[in-house]
């Protein structure tokens, strides 16, 4: 079994009080799951990060916590952005990339170089987004999520990967980098264990089915 990582992307989804519903569900579920071998990193917006940190402390929930995305710059007259210092409060990880930036906010290769050195200065742990294996990369980066745009639940055909297209580019993006490699792109329960045989996979980026309690327990619970 290799899947060590699989994260909730909740993209802008939830509040306070339906993040606090989610947690307090999911404290019940994963009571009859053995989580041995994985680790659960939960990505929610900036605005929900200081909740969702109480509540993983207080209900000591084997969850950690990253951010969706890292101002390019540190702390400064940037309205609007959140640095890299205000994120380190709450979360280890930050994801950098996600297609939905850079389709929906052009972001530029330039601007996820600038985030990636922020999340380092900061000594938060990138996960870097790509859409195929000729994507913006950085050699040194721990965590390389691919996630062809297709296969996104939310556009293009919202069907998942084949395992072996996912095998195919992870060989290549191996040669590239030796990032560990996950995989995101409609991941739901009765489909993660075919990529769990991936030797060279890590781990996932999960969307969707990361938003209720029960779909992301089961998809937890099938990640063998
Ligand atoms: P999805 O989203 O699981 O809903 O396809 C994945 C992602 O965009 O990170």
């Amino acid at each position: 079994m290799n899947t060590k990582l699989i994260i909730a992307n909740w993209k802008s989804h939830k509040t306070a009080a339906s993040a606090r519903e989610f947690l307090e569900e999911f404290e019940m579920l994963i009571q009859n799951i053995s989580l041995e071998g994985k680790e659960i990193l939960l990505c929610p917006s900036f605005s929900l990060l200081a909740t969702c940190a109480e509540v993983i402390k207080n209900k000591n929930l084997p969850i950690k916590i990253g951010a969706q995305d890292i101002s390019a710059f540190g702390k400064g007259a940037y309205t609007g952005e959140v640095n890299g210092e205000q994120i380190k409060e709450f979360a280890e990880y930050v994801i950098i990339g996600h297609s939905e930036r850079k389709r929906y906010l052009n972001e530029s290769e330039e601007l996820l170089r600038q985030k990636i050195d922020q999340a380092k200065k900061n000594n938060l742990i990138p996960i870097l987004c790509i859409q195929d294996e000729n994507d913006f990369l950085e050699a040194d980066i721990p965590y390389i999520a691919y996630e062809p745009p297709t296969a996104i639940s939310t556009f293009g055909t919202g069907k998942a990967e084949e395992v072996e297209n996912v095998e195919e580019v992870f060989a290549t993006l191996s040669q590239k980098s030796s990032a560990k490699l996950l995989y995101g792109g409609s991941v739901d329960s009765s489909n993660i264990a075919s990529y769990c045989v991936l030797e060279s996979l890590y781990g996932f980026l999960v969307g969707g089915k990361s938003l209720e309690a029960r779909s992301f327990s089961e998809l937890l619970k099938n990640a063998v």
